[in-house]
Parts: C-alpha cells; structure tokens; sequence
C-alpha cells in the first residue's frame, strides 16, 4: 500500500484530559502586556488590515477562533514594546529568558533557528574564512556560508552503520581540523543530533579555546535541557560563545519562534549580533509568536512546567524500557561513546523500513512521529504528551511488531540521510552566483551543484553549492527529476 493520502483526520483527540494549573510562581511580562491589549481594545487604523478579524475569511476565523485574530498584531503598538531595539514588555521578556538559559544576552527569534545561525554567519564568518562544521549541520549553516563567503571545513561525526544515523563528533577531529587549518573564523557544531545524540561539547569548547576560536553550537533540539538536571547539560554552561534553540521544536513555544543565547564571556558582541538581526527579522514580528517565547519560557520556569518535563523524562524511560522487550523492536541507546537526550526515541521494528513503520502508525493507528527514515522512525516525548498517549503508542508498536506487515513498496525506494563526505571544488557563495543551467539528473555526474538539496526534516545536505555531483549521490536524488548546475 502506497501513502498518497491520508484519511482526513476528523476525529478529536482520545486522550487529552489537561487539568487546568495556573502560573502564579512565574512573570510573562509579554503575556500580560498583550491580555492588556487584548482587554483594552482601541479602534484600529494602523496594521494588520484585517482588523481584529473583522476583514478575516470567516471559515478561517471560526477555524482558528476570533481572539487569535483579536490578539494578532505586531510590536509599536499599545505599549506592547518594540523587537529591534528591545523595549518594553519584550525587552523584559527577553532579559527574563536570558536570566533563565544563564546566557549574557538572548535574542527572540520569529524566522526560526534559521534566522539565528545566519545572523551568526553573518557576524563571524567572513569571505574567504574557514568554518569547521559538521558534515550533518542543518541547511542554514550552509546559506551562512553562501550569505558569508565562507569555506567549510568537513568534521565527520561517527557514523552509527546499522542506524544508517550520525553520531557523535569526535573532539579529536576537531582539533585535527584546527591544527590543519588556518584562517578559521569558527567551529560550528550541532549538538544533539536530530535523533538525539549527544557530543562531548566541554572537550570540544576546551580546544576551541586553546586555539582561540569560538564556538557555536546549533542546539535546536536541545532547549530543554536546561530545565532538568536528568537531561544533558546544555552547552550555554559548557563553553559555548553562542547557542541556538527551537523552542518551538520542543520547548512548548509556536511555530517559527525561537531563541539566540550570547553566552557569558562569549566572543560575540552582542551588540553586533543585535545589529544583525535587524537587518535580517522582519519588521512586522508577531506579537503571538514573541508571547509565545514569554510563555514557553515561564511554563518552563514553573512549578508546573518543572512536573510536565520531569513527567515526560519518566513516560521516555517507560518508553524505552517497554520498546526493549518487545521481540523485533530496536531501541537506539547511547553508549560508552556517546550521551543522549533521552526524550527522542529513535527506533526500528524487524521487516520494517522506517517509512512503512510511519505509515502503519498513522493510518492505522492515528499516531503521527517526527520523522523516518529508511531504517527507523523518531518519537519525540513531549512536555505536553499524556501517560494514555504514552501506553497506546506502546502498545501500538508492539501489535505492529506482532502484525504481519508487509513492506514490498516502500524498501529502498526514496533514501534521505547521505552520509558521504561532500568534495566542494569551488566556493559556496561563487558557486551560488555562478552562471547556471537546469540539466536532468541523469546528466549531472560530474557536474558542480549550484543548490542546497536538502530534505526537511532533518535537513541534512545532500548536495550544496560548489559540490561536485558523482553517482554517490544518486540514490538520494529519487524525487529529483532536474538538478541545479555550473554552467559550462
Ligand atoms: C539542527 C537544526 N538546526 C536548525 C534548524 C532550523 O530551525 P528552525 O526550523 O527553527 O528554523 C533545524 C530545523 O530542523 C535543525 O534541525
């Protein structure tokens, strides 16, 4: 059976039984700023045009309800403070964030963890200067590079073969890469991995500081950590001089809402880094999306927030242990080698392609995961997840993996995680503003990529700018019919 579409999903959630808890340990400055906007309505000549809803598409409306739109505006108005600079309500709010993360200086973020890793591309980076990056860093460290002029330096992480997955980054190759290279404007590591692997990033800060170069660490998946002793320790407190978090990843905030920590003696500027953003956000931030860091953030620094975390770490470790006796489950578990976040469940069930797994626990069991590959898929354990939730998703897997499912269609069909090392011949940003042509795929062993080919998630390369294409790539390329090249 081949996934084309989904059965419409009309049914109510099962589980969901969230007691009401109030917040009175906390402040959300943003918060309150906006239910004060919100209870204090003005007449409105200003944006955005469709005017409290008034203007708004009424399926839409009633879909999303009418005080989201109510409460859908930007900042300057009604004393709600401005992003850029930072001033009132927002300015608090971010220096409440910062004092929670233990950073110097916290930036909110409405374009995503994209925006703070180019705003760090853009600060550090400089044409003709050489980056050390992991080779599974997230695409946006890659239009750093095109947007900076920057040369990346390849440190390949352990390679976890059965997993066809990404490890750990090895401080020695980072200090091979250093010894090896001149003119490095930074090392650029992500940590943890999508699927939650854990690098050693004390040891890794260390060298860095031995050769005075700073570090950045793409900590998209790790903004929690800082909320429970149980979890790994964020790299904010291990040396790091500047730190990314989705907190709307896992951290309970909205879509496309995150944070940018300067740490405490970072080499950053943090006035520079202000600069920069400015001229990268928007003008017109979502007061909703910015409430929503506020929020997230005080949930966090809860009494109530502290029970969901510490809840989830127990429901994750219930998880794996039950997953283990399951005959033809595999669960991924850290090692002597690595630690891991053990909120992200990364497993395989025997017969089973990732992808086909994905699709049986959606149709037929109305779970969704975070994503598959052709091996396995990723469960995130949320802050917000229920122990039903937990013990049907439990129990789904293992009548999966007492099933008879057949996986004919789906193995080796579509592969999405090279783990190739890529031989740039020619410099990112040139590459990207050379003169192209669009050939078929079939052509274009031998030829140098003019685009970043990535698949979301997890976001991975495939191919970059100024990589020289070669049949390794191929079986990544399945979806691909044209391809993005030099031109001769
Ligand atoms: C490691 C990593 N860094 C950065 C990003 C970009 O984050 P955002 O989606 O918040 O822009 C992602 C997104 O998946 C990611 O996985």
């Amino acid at each position: 059976m081949i996934k084309t579409k989904l059965k419409a999903k009309t049914k109510t959630r099962k589980f969901r039984k969230i007691a009401h808890e109030t917040h009175s340990d906390v402040k959300a400055p943003l918060v309150e700023a906006l239910e004060q906007f919100y209870k204090n309505p003005m007449m409105q000549f200003h944006i955005p045009g469709h005017t409290g809803g008034h203007a708004s598409y009424q399926p839409f409306k009633k879909l999303i309800g009418s005080r989201a739109l109510l409460l859908d505006t930007t900042d300057e108005f009604d004393n709600l403070g401005t992003l850029h600079p930072a001033t009132g309500p927002i300015k608090e709010a971010q220096e409440l964030a910062a004092h929670a993360f233990g950073s110097q200086r916290t930036f909110f973020l409405v374009g995503g963890s994209t925006i703070g890793n180019l705003t760090l591309a853009m600060c550090m980076s400089k044409k003709g200067k050489k980056v050390i990056v992991n080779r599974n860093c997230h695409r946006s460290i890659l239009t750093g590079m095109i947007i900076s002029g920057a040369e990346p330096v390849w440190v390949l992480p352990e390679k976890l073969e059965e997993w066809e997955l990404w490890g750990e980054i090895e401080p020695a190759s980072i200090e091979k890469a250093l010894k090896e290279n001149d003119d490095v404007a930074m090392v650029w590591i992500t940590n943890p991995t999508y699927e939650g692997v854990v690098s050693n990033v004390k040891a890794i800060a260390d060298i860095c500081k031995k050769y005075d170069v700073p570090l950045i660490v793409d900590e998209a998946h790790g903004c929690l950590w800082n909320f429970n002793k149980n979890l790994p320790e964020s790299s904010l407190h291990l040396g790091a001089d500047a730190v990314v978090h989705s907190l709307h990843k896992t951290g309970g905030s909205m879509s496309q809402s995150s944070m940018l920590h300067i740490t405490k003696g970072s080499k950053f500027d943090p006035d520079e880094v202000e600069r920069t953003l400015q001229l990268l956000q928007t003008t017109s931030p979502s007061m909703l999306l910015m409430a929503s860091l506020d929020a997230a953030r005080a949930n966090l620094e809860s009494k109530r927030g502290k029970r969901q975390l510490s809840r989830a770490i127990q429901y994750a470790k219930f998880v794996r242990n039950k997953l283990h006796k399951i005959e033809g489950v595999n669960v991924l578990e850290a090692t002597e080698n690595f630690n891991q976040d053990i909120t992200k469940i990364f497993i395989s069930v025997d017969g089973l392609s990732g992808k086909r797994l994905e699709s049986i626990l959606e149709i037929d069991f109305d779970i969704e995961v975070e994503s598959a590959s052709d091996i396995g898929v990723l469960l995130l354990i949320n802050i917000g997840n229920t122990k039903e939730e937990i013990q049907y998703l439990v129990n789904a897997v293992e009548k999966i993996a007492h099933s008879n499912y057949s996986d004919i269609y789906y193995i080796e069909k579509r592969k999405h995680m090279p783990m190739l090392t890529p031989q740039i011949v020619m410099n990112p940003r040139e590459a990207y503003y050379s003169e192209k042509e669009t050939i078929e795929k079939e052509k274009a062993v031998g030829r140098i990529s003019a685009e970043v080919i990535a698949e979301c998630p997890p976001g991975i390369s495939i191919l970059l700018p100024g990589e020289l294409i070669t049949e390794a790539h191929m079986p990544y390329l399945n979806e691909y019919k044209w391809l993005e090249v030099i031109k001769k």
